[in-house]
């Protein structure tokens, strides 16, 4: 018997067909609690069954939930020292770009798997950002993202992408990783999917490892029929329309046009990748000056990165572009007095 609502029929149909289809891609799609957290629970833990092993890789800076399974794959201290837990069956490797441009992280990571005593037991999975949204808008290269792909598919483990802060059109595509020329395993995905801030989020299973049996891995709130409705309006409203596109281009170009002149103004670096960047002001106490200047003056921006020393800007990828312009002018005043 078919238990699905019309709903959650209306959401498969547009996300296989406009989504999946649309990019040549062939993914199981599993509903699992309201939470990005829930979803990184469900795809460390079928990673772990289809490889029969326990050690999943996670990247400095990562951020993936603070359930206790999510949380043993963050980095941050602040999260991580709440818990009064042992966070375990984790290893944490250098994200791209850790030690400075010269230093190619990847290698250093596959040196110690490949080797008998490196002391860290083989992965069931790799768990990585394309862009790491609360860990300081860190961007990984195609390059090195392929090497992970690569070691990952020699060690017999999983690639698992987490897209929930970077997916849904935030870095330029529907998925972050699109222009990266991988195929990850496992997708994990949640906030903007309802395309309306309702409470969803799915995992994408390559077909062959959609290994769970029936109601293992359960709960009672697994898909949201609010959210599935307006998830299929707004794939079947932006994602079939090219213009859309065009909007978007238009819109990253603009934003990281801003960004760029009040990095050079300023002699600040931006951070981040699409309609996903900020600003390192190098301090916490200014970051948190700007964001508050900012708010006084109608603009939402929040802080990340390791100390909240970066101010992250992730405007609505439906934004005008007088909105960017007047956006951009709220937050060079706030730069400018919490500078002076
Ligand atoms: C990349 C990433 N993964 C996982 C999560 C956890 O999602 P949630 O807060 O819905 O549990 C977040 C939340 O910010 C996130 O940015």
């Amino acid at each position: 018997m078919d238990m699905r609502s019309t709903a959650k029929d209306g959401f498969i149909d547009a996300f296989e067909w406009n989504i999946l289809k649309t990019r040549g891609m062939e993914y199981k799609i599993q509903f699992t609690g309201p939470t990005g957290s829930n979803a990184v629970e469900a795809a460390v833990k079928l990673a772990r069954k289809a490889t029969n092993r326990t050690n999943v890789i996670s990247f400095t800076n990562g951020f993936h939930g603070c359930s206790l399974g999510a949380l043993a794959l963050t980095g941050n201290h602040q999260n991580r020292h709440a818990s009064k837990s042992l966070l375990n069956q984790a290893t944490r490797a250098a994200y791209d770009g850790y030690y400075g441009e010269e230093i190619d992280t990847s290698d250093l990571l596959e040196k110690i798997l490949c080797d008998p005593s490196g002391g860290v037991d083989t992965p069931a999975a790799f768990i990585l950002e394309t862009v790491q949204g609360e860990g300081g808008l860190n961007t990984a290269s195609a390059q090195w993202c392929k090497k992970i792909e690569r070691i990952a598919r020699d060690l017999g483990s999983l690639l698992i992408v987490d897209d929930i802060q970077a997916g849904c059109g935030r870095t330029g595509s529907f998925f972050s990783f699109e222009t990266l020329d991988i195929t990850p395993d496992i997708v994990v995905m949640a906030k903007s999917i309802s395309g309306y801030g309702l409470p969803m989020s799915l995992v994408l299973i390559k077909p062959e490892f959609d290994i769970w049996n029936p109601g293992e891995h359960n709960g009672t709130f697994r898909g949201n029929n609010h959210a599935f409705v307006t998830s299929e309006q707004a794939i079947n409203h932006f994602w079939t329309d090219p213009l859309f596109m065009n909007l978007l281009n238009e819109n990253q170009l603009s934003f990281g046009l801003h960004l760029n002149h009040i990095s050079d103004k300023y002699n600040y670096r931006v951070k981040g990748r699409g309609m996903m960047k900020g600003i390192d002001f190098l301090d916490e106490r200014v970051a948190a000056e700007i964001r508050r200047e900012n708010f006084k003056n109608g603009l939402i921006t929040e802080t990340c990165g390791p100390r909240d020393e970066i101010v992250k800007l992730l405007p609505p990828i439906t934004v005008s572009i007088t909105e960017v312009d007047q956006a951009m002018a709220i937050f060079e005043h706030s730069i400018a007095r919490a500078t002076a």
